[in-house]
């Protein structure tokens, strides 16, 4: 069968790159979409059980530091579109083992460009139609301060330059312009992934472009981030281990919108640039993880709040950033990219989503995840 477009989508059985691969193999049945993801800890095929078995859809099983395996591929499917989402992802991860963030991060992000920039400068694909879409975070922008501006108390509502108003911690925000100042391992490795990309486009003159978005929530995140964590630890009553005094905050997106933003920039952003995507919804972390109590002890019939006391202060994570807030107005006025959701309808989507899937969580919290690949596609 012959497809319009045959885009490589890196990571997509982890969490974000698993609604990415949904959306396009769902909405694009005329693209072919194959699915690069090593399987690590992070990667689980049953977050797409729903689209195996589409006529567009190809999983295959490789590394992306594996610059052989990736150039025959793309010459293989006649790729004419990247989009690269795997990575290592978790923050504490990346404080015990920096290499391993350093190699996938980094080196795997080159060895991609190197195989598709060699591709492109081959191909007879018309090279209008050519992109590499590296998807980044807003923490290579590193961290802000909580401001009082006029002696105002955060949060406080204010005027983002779409016009959009909304409630803020401070009154700095990451716009594309800002200096990179990364804190963590994780963020100094996405940093350097990103610098590459834009090495590759101002010196071979590959079509990139990067986005850098906010924290995201919603389902098929693994357990190890605070939302899924809390609302799994919450259900069994456990404690819920806020780091420092919970004061740390961030900005939340629903990972279907982040999907959406995906889905627009591939098509219609601009090459050479960078757009970044947050909802303005800034959250001081305890606060959300009362809501979070709050919205699982109510769904599960208890009395609301009667979970409060699992809340346990611990040690706070190493270089641990205090705010990140994303200014997402150019997207929404180039290309005019809106949030579906309001935080709280996203939240009560999630919190059910996980009391819902109880074998889902339970087959990653015991590692039964692991055997669904052989399960489904054979021995190696
Ligand atoms: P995730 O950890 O849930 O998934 C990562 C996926 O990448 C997994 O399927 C894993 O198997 C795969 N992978 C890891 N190393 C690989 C390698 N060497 N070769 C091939 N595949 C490999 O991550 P996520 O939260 O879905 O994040 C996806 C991307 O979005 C990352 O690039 C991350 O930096 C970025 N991002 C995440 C967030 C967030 O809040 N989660 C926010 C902004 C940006
Ligand atoms: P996380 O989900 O790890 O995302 P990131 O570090 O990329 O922002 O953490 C979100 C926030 O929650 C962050 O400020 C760290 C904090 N946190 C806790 O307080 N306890 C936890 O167990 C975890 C995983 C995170």
């Amino acid at each position: 069968m012959n497809f319009k477009r045959n885009i490589i989508i890196t990571g997509g059985a982890g969490f974000i790159g698993s609604h990415v691969v949904r959306l396009f193999v769902n909405n694009y049945p005329e693209y072919k979409i194959i699915n690069l993801d090593k399987l690590t800890y992070a990667g689980n095929l049953a977050n797409l059980k729903d689209i195996e078995d589409k006529p567009n859809y190809r999983f295959v099983k490789m590394d992306i530091c594996d610059f052989d395996g990736v150039y025959q591929l793309m010459q293989d499917e006649h790729v004419d579109g990247i989009i690269h989402l795997a990575a290592e992802s978790h923050v504490d991860r990346s404080i015990k083992d920096p290499f391993t963030f350093a190699q996938t991060n980094v080196m795997g992000t080159l060895s991609l460009l190197q195989a598709a920039n060699q591709i492109y400068s081959a191909s007879r694909i018309p090279h209008s139609a050519f992109k590499f879409y590296h998807i980044s975070t807003d923490e290579v922008y590193g961290a802000l301060e909580l401001t009082h501006p006029l002696g105002i108390e955060p949060p406080f509502t204010t005027k983002a330059s779409s016009g959009k108003h909304h409630l803020a911690y401070g009154d700095q925000f990451f716009t594309e312009d800002k200096k990179y100042q990364p804190h963590s391992p994780y963020s100094a490795s996405k940093a350097s992934s990103d610098h590459f990309v834009r090495a590759f486009h101002d010196t071979y003159g590959l079509p990139t472009v990067i986005t850098n978005c906010s924290n995201n929530y919603g389902p098929y995140q693994f357990p190890e981030k605070l939302i899924p964590l809390f609302i799994n630890n919450i259900r069994h009553r456990k404690p819920l281990p806020v780091y420092g005094k919970g004061e740390n905050v961030r900005d939340w997106l629903y990972v279907e919108d982040h999907a959406r933003a995906i889905d627009l920039i591939f098509h219609e952003g601009k090459v050479g640039e960078t757009y970044n995507i947050g909802g303005f919804n800034e959250w001081k972390n305890i606060d959300l993880i009362k809501v979070l109590i709050n919205t699982v002890d109510r769904l599960l019939g208890r009395k609301e709040g009667e979970d409060m006391d699992l809340i346990t202060y611990v040690t706070d994570r190493a270089g641990h950033d205090l705010r990140y807030a994303i200014d997402s107005s150019k997207l929404q006025r180039e290309l005019g990219w809106e949030p579906s959701l309001q935080f709280e309808e996203g939240i009560e989507k999630t919190v059910r989503w996980y009391l819902d899937h109880q074998e889902w969580l339970d087959n990653v919290t015991s590692g039964d995840y692991q055997k669904y690949y052989e399960e489904y596609y054979g021995k190696e």
